[in-house]
C-alpha cells in the first residue's frame, strides 16, 4: 500500500465561457491547468495563492463536485475519476469538505441533530435509535458543543459554534480526507485559533488527512506540514511550510510571503510588492503565466512552460530562473 492517500495527476479543469445567438463556445476558462501533487495519510497540505487562481476549483474536483475535465485522481489506491456513481456514493463517506461560510452550508430549518443525522442515513451508519443517540452525543463531543445542542437551529450559535457544527457533520460518515475550504476565513481573529486548533486535535484523534486552503499564510503555516502555491491555475510550488517561508525558490512565492511580518522587528526584511494584475485565466499569457509579473524573467520563461523541477524529495517547484538560496 503507498505511503499517500491521494495523488492527483494532471489535473485539469476548464469551465466554458458561451457566446453569440447560438451559444456556442467561444473560449474557455483553464481554472486548474495541469496540477499534479501527493498527500500523504495524516498530513496536512495547505494551498494558498491569490483569489481566483483555482483553489476551491481543485478542491471541489478532487472529491467530482465539479466533474474534472481530465487528469486522474488516486484515492487509497483507485482512480475516481473512473468511478460510477455508485462507487462515488460510496467513496463519498471517505472524502468530505468543510466551506468558508457555515451558515450558508447550514439549513437553517434543520435542527442539529437533523443536520448531523442527514449524513448517516444517506450512508446507512447508526440506524438504531439509540446507538444514533450515542453518536450524536459522541460527534457534538469530538467538536467540543454542549449536548443541548441537539435540539437547536443555526441561528442560536455564534460563526464559530456553526464552524463546529459543519466539522461534526463532515465527520459524521467517519471520512478518512477533508478538504477544507477557507473554514476559518469568515471567523473572528479570536475564534480563528480556536477552530484551527480543533481541526488539529481532530486530525491526531482520528488520524485525518487534510487539503486546507486559505488565504491567511500564518494559519496556513501553523496547520500544515507542507504547502502548494497556486498562480492562474498552476501549482507553481510546493514544499515543507517550514521550507517555503525562508527558502522559497519560485519568485511568485517569495512574493507571496514576503508580506507576512515577522515577529522580530529587528530582522530586516525585504517586502516584494508585485507590479500589474493577475492576468485572465481565459487569455493566460504565454510561457510561464507568472512571467509578465516577475523580475527574474528571460526569454525562456516568455516562451516555454516550465517542467516541474524537483529538490531534496519534497520540494518541487516551476521556474526556469528560480530564487537562488544564500548560504
Ligand atoms: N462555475 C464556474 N463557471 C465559470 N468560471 C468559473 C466557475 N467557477 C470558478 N470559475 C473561475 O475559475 C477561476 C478559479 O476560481 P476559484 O473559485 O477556484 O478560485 P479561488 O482560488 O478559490 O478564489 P478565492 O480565493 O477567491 O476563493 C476564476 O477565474 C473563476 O472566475
Ligand atoms: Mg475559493
Amino acid at each position: 500500500m503507498s505511503e499517500y492517500l491521494l495523488e492527483v495527476q494532471n489535473l485539469c479543469k476548464k469551465f466554458p465561457i458561451k457566446g453569440g445567438i447560438f451559444g456556442r463556445e467561444v473560449g474557455a476558462v483553464r481554472a486548474v491547468n495541469d496540477v499534479s501533487f501527493k498527500i500523504k495519510k495524516g498530513e496536512t497540505l495547505g494551498l494558498v495563492g491569490e483569489s481566483g487562481c483555482g483553489k476551491t476549483t481543485l478542491g471541489r474536483s478532487i472529491l467530482r463536485l465539479i466533474e474534472p475535465t481530465s487528469g486522474s485522481v488516486i484515492f487509497n489506491g483507485q482512480n475516481i475519476v473512473d468511478f460510477d456513481s455508485n462507487q462515488m456514493r460510496e467513496m463519498r463517506r471517505k472524502m468530505q469538505i468543510i466551506f468558508q461560510d457555515p451558515y450558508a452550508s447550514l439549513n437553517p430549518r434543520m435542527t442539529v441533530g437533523g443536520i448531523l443525522s442527514e449524513p448517516m442515513d444517506i450512508h446507512k451508519l447508526c440506524m438504531d435509535k439509540s446507538e444514533r443517540r450515542k453518536r450524536l452525543l459522541q460527534l457534538l463531543d469530538q467538536v467540543q458543543l454542549p449536548q443541548d445542542a441537539l435540539n437547536k437551529y443555526p441561528h442560536e450559535f455564534s460563526g464559530g459554534q456553526r464552524q463546529r457544527i459543519c466539522i461534526a457533520r463532515a465527520l459524521a460518515v467517519e471520512p478518512e480526507f477533508i478538504v477544507c475550504d477557507e473554514p476559518v476565513s469568515a471567523l473572528d481573529v479570536s475564534v480563528q485559533a480556536q477552530v484551527v486548533n480543533l481541526l488539529m486535535d481532530l486530525q491526531k484523534d482520528l488520524g485525518l488527512t487534510y487539503l486546507f486552503i486559505a488565504h491567511d499564510l500564518k494559519v496556513v503555516e501553523y496547520i500544515s506540514s507542507r504547502v502548494a502555491v497556486m498562480y492562474l491555475g498552476n501549482m507553481v510550488e510546493v514544499a515543507e511550510s517550514s521550507e517555503l517561508y525562508g527558502g522559497a525558490r519560485h519568485p511568485y512565492t517569495k512574493a507571496l510571503f514576503s508580506a507576512i511580518p515577522k515577529p522580530d522587528p529587528t530582522l530586516k526584511k525585504e517586502r516584494i510588492l508585485l507590479e500589474g494584475d493577475i492576468p485572465s485565466p481565459m487569455n493566460p499569457p504565454s510561457g510561464c503565466h507568472f512571467h509578465p509579473r516577475c523580475w527574474n524573467a528571460t526569454d525562456e520563461c516568455r516562451q516555454k512552460y516550465p517542467e516541474v523541477k524537483a529538490e531534496s524529495g519534497t520540494h518541487e517547484y516551476r521556474c526556469f530562473n528560480p530564487i537562488q538560496l544564500q548560504e
